[in-house]
């Protein structure tokens, strides 16, 4: 079973999907670290992260591999936590809008599926790496609940302001982007998640699963 979960920065999607993938036996997949890991990279090499074709060179260069846990390795070294810092995160969405990085990442995300099934979460799951998955979800939160989501997450509850703005930024660039624009699939179920607790959010998720399971004509399979 693919399940295809989508949506804008800090909706909470990697921690639902890690849940909804672990309480179905499935594989999860965290495609926006694949897009930080080749940010990161390229910090690291100090390699242009605007120059396309250097991008998309240094993308099928690196070996990408998910640890036990789900966690990306790069290259045989672990790439948490600095994929998650902010260089890479103020980076990531110009590193994202190359064709050539997607190029290289997209058959490596679809690889990732087979033999098992599969949780993945990103931004284009839905419409065009997995179009044909049993159950496609777009998680959203109004921008100032996902700032202060983020805010508490990391501890800093007065950099709310300067989260949400770096939020606004990134949507921004990844929705107007040419290629595979974050954009809710026509057959996705929308899914506000403001208000609601992780724990709501899984459970929703994990019914809707069953449910596409047990009927896949229904959801149109
Ligand atoms: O989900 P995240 O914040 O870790 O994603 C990091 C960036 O990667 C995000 O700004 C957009 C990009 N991304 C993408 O373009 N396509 C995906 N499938 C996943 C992430």
């Amino acid at each position: 079973m693919i399940i295809a979960i989508d949506g804008p920065a800090g909706a909470g999607k990697s921690t639902v999907a890690r849940a909804v993938a672990r309480e179905l036996g499935l594989l999860f997949l965290d495609t926006g670290a694949m897009y930080r890991a080749v940010t990161w990279a390229a910090l690291q090499r100090d390699v242009d992260v605007h120059a396309a074709d250097k991008m998309g060179e240094l993308a099928r260069s690196l070996r990408l591999e998910f640890d036990a846990e789900g966690r990306i390795v790069i290259d045989g070294v672990p790439g948490e936590p600095h994929i998650r810092s902010s260089a890479v995160t103020h980076n990531v969405s110009y590193v994202a809008a190359h064709s050539a990085v997607r190029a290289a990442l997209v058959p490596q995300q679809r690889r990732f599926a087979h033999p098992h099934g599969i949780v993945a979460e990103g931004r284009d799951m839905g419409t065009v790496v997995f179009p044909h998955a049993d159950l496609k979800v777009f998680l959203i939160a109004t921008v100032g609940e996902r700032a202060r989501r983020r805010a508490a997450e990391i501890g800093a509850p007065d950099a709310v302001e300067r989260i949400r703005a770096e939020i606004e930024r990134r949507d921004h660039l990844d929705a107007t982007r040419d290629d595979a624009p974050l954009l809710k699939a026509d057959d996705a179920k929308e899914l506000i998640t403001d208000g609601l607790t992780p724990r709501q959010v899984v459970d929703t998720l994990v019914a809707l699963a069953r449910a596409a399971k047990a009927d896949p004509v229904q959801h149109g399979r």
